[in-house]
């Protein structure tokens, strides 16, 4: 696991878009693993003004999300179709089609579930997984517990995510309780990660990534095992590590 500590937000948003872009330059149909929240925002902002300048080309891009909150759809503002959307997909030239988020509305949620892990299987898995982390050390909406799922599945939220999203809500009760989130499995195959922590509510996460414990009770441990992870942190996430 590689880590790469910034001095500003803006730095390491721009840190990130170039290792994206190296992806897609490589690979034009690169499958992108996207991520919603506030961390990857200043990536997305530096993608489309890579789209902007001519740099890079989404034509022929597809991307597969993480997770979505369970009832709300795409139309709804806090939904994260509606946020892709709204923070990437209409700014550039990707195909809309080729832009996939769990449907958080399906009749049968489970059936869903397994359609995504199928879709994920077809689209050949995912080339660069971009995450961000929660407080509490879940990525997606996987979230700590004595058991992790390998595949797509409905995720009850704890208190504490609850109370971390509450903020884009109008009050903590109209935050979903559970939602579809891709599992363990796609992310621990994705061929590249980027996680992207900012901000001192991110520093016990970040810091559980560099000790030497695994455990499905700060699911991003997990990613110790993987063989391509690069953190990208601001000073203040990485304010609990000793080495800054
Ligand atoms: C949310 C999302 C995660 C995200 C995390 C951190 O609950 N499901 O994918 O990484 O919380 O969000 P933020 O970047 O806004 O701190």
């Amino acid at each position: 696991m590689k880590f790469k500590v910034f001095n500003s937000y803006e730095e390491l948003s721009a840190y990130s878009a170039e290792l994206v872009a190296g992806v897609v330059r490589e690979k034009e149909d690169a499958v992108l693993g996207l991520a919603t929240g506030s961390s990857p925002l200043g990536l997305y902002e530096e993608l489309i003004k890579l789209y902007d300048d001519g740099n890079l080309d989404f034509s022929k891009v597809k991307s597969i999300n993480l997770d979505e909150y369970v009832g709300l759809d795409g139309t709804h503002n806090q939904s994260y179709r509606y946020f892709m959307d709204l923070n990437l997909f209409n700014h550039i030239n990707i195909d809309k089609n080729n832009t996939h988020v769990p449907d958080g509305v399906a009749e049968d949620l489970q059936k869903g579930a397994e359609k995504y892990d199928e879709l994920i299987e077809s689209m050949g898995g995912v080339d660069v997984q971009i995450l961000g982390i929660g407080p509490n050390g879940h990525i997606g909406f996987n979230e700590p517990a004595e058991k992790l799922n390998l595949n797509t599945h409905v995720a009850d939220l704890t208190q504490e995510t609850i109370k971390a999203n509450a903020r884009f809500f109008a009050s903590e009760s109209d935050v979903p309780t559970q939602a579809v989130t891709m599992g363990m499995g796609p992310i621990m195959k994705a061929r590249k990660v980027i996680l992207i922590a900012s901000g001192e509510n991110k520093a016990w996460a970040v810091k559980s990534l560099i000790d030497d414990v695994i455990t499905t009770n700060i699911p991003a441990t997990l990613l110790k095992l993987h063989t391509d992870v690069t953190v990208l942190l601001d000073r203040s996430a990485a304010s609990q590590l000793d080495e800054k």
